[in-house]
């Protein structure tokens, strides 16, 4: 699971768009209803830093749940970072993106995943989980 900008604030940012449980919270959670999955979790702030990390664990992972917080809509070099992986990656988001303002609609991240999981809070990469299970 990989996390962009912001989203190590989960549980503290705007709670009412992204909700009140923290990332390591939720983690703990997944790791106990699935005590067979090896999960490895990278959050950065910084674009070079989300990309060196889909570059290491790209060609060896079962799967990728990336959530790119705001580059999902800025970010062609992530993109570019997804075409050039082997592992499939499924793309989430807590808010549904469709259902918030215009430019949260452009993604540079969607067409290069195997899919997209948005709107279902923190069950999203849960969902994505289950794909790749
Ligand atoms: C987000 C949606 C993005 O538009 C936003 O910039 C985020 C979080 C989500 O999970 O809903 O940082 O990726």
């Amino acid at each position: 699971m990989i996390n962009g900008p912001n989203l190590n604030l989960l549980g503290t940012r705007e709670p009412e768009i992204y909700g009140h449980e923290t990332f390591d919270d939720y983690c703990l959670h997944l790791k106990k209803k699935y005590p067979s999955i090896e999960f490895s979790y990278f959050q950065s702030n910084i674009e070079g830093e989300i990309i060196d990390e889909l570059q290491r664990v790209g060609f060896s992972y079962a799967g990728i749940i990336l959530n790119p917080g705001g580059y999902t809509h800025t970010s062609v070099a992530i993109g570019d970072a997804i075409a050039a992986i082997k592992t499939e990656v499924v793309e989430v988001h807590l808010s549904n993106v469709h259902a918030r303002e215009e430019f949260r609609k452009i993604s540079h991240i969607s067409s290069k995943c195997k899919g997209t999981i948005s709107g279902f809070g923190l069950k999203s990469y849960e969902l994505a989980l289950q794909y790749f299970l």
